[in-house]
């Protein structure tokens, strides 16, 4: 084994840095044995220097992260700030001065990650970035690697373990989104502003990320289509659960049909309760890859959480100092198939429509022919009415968004509809 140690700069020491130096430290036989050289931390940029921290010595800590970086004799910067700026700087800083980088950021890998990969392969170094998508759950690297010999056609999965919290506890207590949001925030799974959970934007960060090393292009955040699930109410579990289903906030990878575009998008769906994700509960997350040869696959566990996290943090650094050791780099950025992103409109799904309409005869004749015009075709049709008002719930057989759009907006014209009370896709079936 090599005596000469590999040094660490750690950006970042919160929730997910604090454990990183935790694990190095108290793993640090292991970790060298496993890499074939000692793991030296050698500097910890954080904003608040004064702030005490368990484990670390304080000559370590600096406010200079650009400083840090900077340093020749630095061969690993782990990156967990978190945000655009000053990540996406420091990481490519380190690039040119040699060192590989580990990073959980997923805002800034859906936002920039090209230049982030463009700076690594020019200066011959690793990006590895398991942390960035669903914490603990090792994901990038089956899609990168194991999977890399074989054609995935859909990624499917529950990504954000907030949302999953607040919509399971919707779903077993009949709570309101208001009241499960609390109870999420109260126990710590939501943050004070839980806007980026519960909007979806961190999913969809997510999506675009597993879009793009699934279909081997290059998938944008603003590419990714996004509906939060603040809308979901406590009839829509109770026409789910009529349905045999129940609601998820689901991230959509999908290959189309005739293999020459891809789409991706984040939005509240039902599923069928047979499904495999209708069973992950919390705040746990879970994805399902589907691969030509492969098959399904489920990969699930927690997905967030500082030492969760951590651990895929952690897997990353054995590999990346392994890789140095070996004067190797990992898979770089794969997108040689360039398929365009295909919006909204094109992806083709179930449908799940609650209309409130009067109730009157020739109201369910007039709202078919609707969907009829627009080649959306039913599947099945639920009314129930009381006092000249009634409830028309249609579920729909597969068609493309755009349809359904066309659907509805006709459907908000008839003097007999007096309101869309709430379309939902269905999916997994
Ligand atoms: N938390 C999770 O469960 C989780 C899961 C998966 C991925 N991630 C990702 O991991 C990253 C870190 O998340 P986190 O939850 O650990 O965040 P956090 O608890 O807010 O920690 C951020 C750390 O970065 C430091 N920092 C912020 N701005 C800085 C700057 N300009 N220069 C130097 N240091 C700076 C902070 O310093 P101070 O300590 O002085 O404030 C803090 O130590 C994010 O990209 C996040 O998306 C987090």
């Amino acid at each position: 084994m090599r005596t000469r140690p590999l040094k660490v700069a750690l950006l970042g020491c919160g929730v997910v840095g604090s454990e990183v130096a935790r694990i190095m430290t108290t793993h640090a036989g292991d970790l060298a044995a496993r890499i074939g050289a000692p793991v030296e931390l050698a500097g910890v940029a954080v904003r608040r220097p004064a702030k005490v921290r368990e484990g670390i010595p304080q000559e370590l800590i600096t406010t200079d992260a650009k400083g840090l970086v900077s340093r020749d004799d630095i061969d690993v910067v782990v990156e967990v700030i978190g945000g655009i700026e000053p990540a996406r700087t420091l990481i490519t800083t380190a690039f040119e001065h040699g060192a590989s980088v580990v990073s959980a950021n997923k805002a800034l890998l859906a936002e920039d990650g090209a230049t982030l990969y463009a700076a690594a392969e020019k200066h011959g170094r690793d990006l590895y970035f398991e942390a960035a998508v669903a914490g603990a759950i090792p994901l990038i690297r089956p899609l990168r690697e194991s999977l890399a010999g074989d054609k995935v056609n859909r990624v499917l999965g529950i990504v954000n373990g907030t949302t999953n919290f607040i919509l399971d506890k919707m779903d077993t207590s009949g709570a309101g989104y208001s009241e499960a949001l609390d109870e999420a925030t109260a126990l710590g799974y939501a943050e004070a502003d839980p806007t980026a959970d519960v909007e979806a934007f961190d999913a969809a960060a997510k999506a675009a990320i597993l879009a793009g090393i699934a279909f081997h292009t290059r998938v944008r955040l603003d590419d990714v289509y996004r509906e939060g699930m603040t809308e979901v109410t406590a009839a829509d579990f109770a026409s789910a659960k009529q349905m045999g289903c129940t609601i998820k906030l689901l991230a959509i990878c999908e290959r189309a049909a005739d293999g020459r575009s891809v789409t991706a998008r984040v939005h509240p769906a039902m599923i069928p309760l047979s499904h495999p994700l209708a069973s992950v509960r919390e705040a746990y997350n879970a994805v399902f890859v589907e691969a030509e040869a492969a098959g399904r696959l489920m990969f699930y566990g927690p997905g967030a959480g500082g030492a969760p996290t951590a651990s895929a943090v952690l897997g990353d650094l054995v590999a990346v100092c392994r890789n140095k050791l070996a004067e190797a780099t990992g898979p770089g950025e794969s997108v040689y198939t360039q398929l365009p992103v295909s919006s909204m409109g094109e992806v083709v799904t179930r449908y799940h429509i609650s209309l409130d309409v009067a109730d009157k005869p020739g109201v369910l004749a007039q709202v078919a022919t609707v969907f009829a015009e627009h080649g959306v075709s039913i599947d099945t049709v639920r009314q129930t009415g009381k006092d000249g008002e009634a409830s028309l719930v249609v579920v729909t057989h597969r068609a493309p968004d755009a349809a359904l759009s066309g659907t509805v907006a006709a459907l908000r014209k008839l003097d007999t509809v007096r309101g869309v009370a709430s379309i939902m896709r269905v999916e997994g079936e």
